[in-house]
């Protein structure tokens, strides 16, 4: 049976729509915009995003199974070398306390959870700005994982635009459902207050991908 695509856009509306609460409550918790932003403030948002990607990467790339899409998407190591930066060793990097993972049960659900992450490159640059006036770091060093996609962020948003137009109709409220579990995790690990919104997949013992 042949399953319709809904008009382009219809899905990202929805989405907008679902998370702009959770984008706005997120935008206000972090201190990155604040013009008297310190290098402790901002080391420690740097870890906390570290602690959520080191799991969240290697499970959408196993939900996912697209590596040509999600390899020049994965931003990882963008923390690690901007902890660096900042002064973590290794050995402290390996330590930081992991999110748990927001559940996300299948490549559907993987999507809406990649539409905050690559949605989130598009506010990079006004952080990337505040962070250099504050601390003297750029997308070259220290602030490489909020530059993101530099000049390319326009062209990667909207090759991911284009996935998410292919997904049929039938689907778009499961997109929906991963991006609100992802964005509620987030919130939850970054104010770090009260229980994990959902059920949770734990890693119990920092885990190492590399
Ligand atoms: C200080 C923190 C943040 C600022 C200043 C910020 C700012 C922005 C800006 C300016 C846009 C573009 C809006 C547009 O062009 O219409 C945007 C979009 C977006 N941001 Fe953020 N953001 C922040 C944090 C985050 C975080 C932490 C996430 C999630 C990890 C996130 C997820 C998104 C998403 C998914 C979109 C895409 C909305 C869409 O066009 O569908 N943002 N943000």
């Amino acid at each position: 049976m042949l399953t319709e695509a809904p008009p382009a856009g219809a899905l990202l509306a929805r989405l907008r729509t679902a998370t702009r609460p959770a984008h706005d409550k997120l935008e206000g918790t972090l201190d990155l915009l604040d013009e008297r932003l310190g290098l402790e403030a901002y080391r420690r948002v740097l870890e906390r995003f570290y602690g959520f990607w080191r799991g969240w990467e290697p499970q959408v790339a196993v939900l996912f199974q697209d590596a040509a899409f999600l390899g020049p998407r994965r931003r990882m190591h963008l923390l690690q070398a901007d902890l660096a930066t900042v002064g973590l060793s290794a050995h402290a990097v390996r330590m930081l306390p992991t999110c748990p993972l927001p559940v996300l049960r299948n490549a559907v659900e993987a999507l809406g959870s990649l539409y905050v992450m690559e949605g989130s490159t598009l506010g990079g640059r006004v952080i990337e700005r505040n962070v250099e006036r504050c601390l003297g770091l750029d997308g070259r060093r220290g602030c490489t994982y909020f530059a993101g996609y530099g000049t390319g962020t326009g062209g990667m948003w909207r090759s991911f635009l284009a996935r998410l137009d292919q997904v049929p109709v039938t689907d778009a409220e499961q997109v929906a459902d991963g991006a609100v579990a992802t964005f509620e995790r987030l919130a939850w690990w970054l104010s770090r207050t009260g229980q994990p919104p959902t059920p949770s997949i734990l890693h119990l013992a920092a885990p190492c991908f590399r």
